[in-house]
């Protein structure tokens, strides 16, 4: 038996939640389960019963059109015992990726979901600077994230936190968050940290990214790196609207970010030239950002890891963007050390 499934009659536009019922061995451990009644006011749904009644309710579907109605499925989600018979065919292929298409416009509620999450994990990153001022360890400034994230109302996090001293910045996907921010012998702080964090609030994912100054103050180089990636990221959200290809819009934090490295004497040429040349990946290797929802890297995005050309190969996101979609747009400029 499932530990929960939902049912949608397509016909009648009718959507089921079934949910466990109350089993008396677990309820010594772990309380009383959600009743029927607080699932119909916590959800969307139109009715609500329990696991035990899928099959009765598939079955009943499947007569009120004499049979001659199609069951669509997730394969791998299809709990041990769950029977399709009575359906003319049972089609467990084309439903994953209607869903994950779909799930790429979001509705009202859902942009308020993100809202909240994003609201949050500003507080975290608040919370965060605050701990930065006196934390020795990166680890610290990771508890005061997760710490700020739960005292808020977001239980999980969407990823795992990156807390990056120094260097550690130069890492997409940072894991260590345990490195000393003051060096033993110097008692040098490192410069910056960076942090890369965000909280789920009801499955609904934030994923906020800022590089802040160890001492309370850049340092002139680290402002005018600082100050490219600003101008990446502005000029980039200015661009967005429905239909414009994100391939564009990461084409072009590429050329702010040659502009400013040509500015800076770090690059030398023609911009084209070093755009064509994809000389700026070295500094940007990643994508622009992806589709942000249930997920973090949210699903729909059709991206194409095999792509040949490497300034797009990590774009998570191909094409043009639709009206009601939520796409991040988290630039960056670095070298690997
Ligand atoms: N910001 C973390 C990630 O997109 O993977
Ligand atoms: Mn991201």
């Amino acid at each position: 038996m499932p530990d929960a499934a939902v049912v949608y009659d397509a016909v009648k536009d009718e959507l089921t939640l079934f949910i466990p019922p109350i089993n008396p061995e677990s309820v010594i451990w772990s309380g009383l389960p959600l009743s029927p009644e607080e699932a119909a006011k916590l959800y969307d749904v139109d009715r609500v019963l329990f696991t035990t009644d899928v099959n009765s309710t598939l079955a009943s579907i499947a007569s009120s059109h004499n049979g001659q109605t199609a069951a669509f499925a997730i394969a791998e989600q299809v709990s041990e015992g769950t029977s399709f018979q009575g359906f003319a065919e049972t089609n467990t292929t084309s439903l994953k990726t209607a869903i994950e298409e779909t799930r790429v416009i979001k509705d009202a509620y859902e942009v308020a979901l993100l809202r909240k999450a994003n609201d949050i994990s500003t507080k975290a990153h608040v919370a965060a600077i605050h701990a930065s001022k006196t934390a020795t360890n990166e680890r610290q400034i990771e508890a005061a994230i997760i710490g700020a994230c739960i005292a808020n109302g977001c239980r999980e996090q969407s990823y795992h936190p990156i807390v990056a001293g120094g260097e550690g910045g130069a890492t997409l996907h940072y894991v260590r968050n345990d490195v000393d921010l003051v060096d033993p012998v110097t008692k040098q702080r490192k410069n910056n940290v960076l942090i890369d964090a965000g909280g789920e609030y009801q499955t609904y994912c934030a994923d906020i990214t800022r590089v802040i100054p160890l001492n309370g103050r850049f340092a002139p180089e680290t402002r005018q790196i600082y100050e490219i990636v600003l101008q990446m990221q502005t000029e980039c959200i200015a661009m967005l609207k429905e239909g414009v290809c994100w391939d564009d819009v990461h084409a072009l934090a590429h050329r702010i970010a040659i502009r400013g490295l040509l500015k800076l004497g770090i690059l030398r040429g023609s911009e084209d030239e070093l755009f064509e040349k994809r000389v700026s990946v070295a500094f940007f290797p990643h994508g622009l950002g992806h589709y942000l929802g249930m997920d973090t890297h949210d699903t729909g995005g059709n991206p194409n890891y095999e792509d040949k050309d490497t300034m797009f190969r990590y774009l998570r996101v191909r094409a043009n963007l639709p009206a009601g979609s939520v796409v991040t747009v988290e630039p960056g400029v670095s070298t690997t050390p």
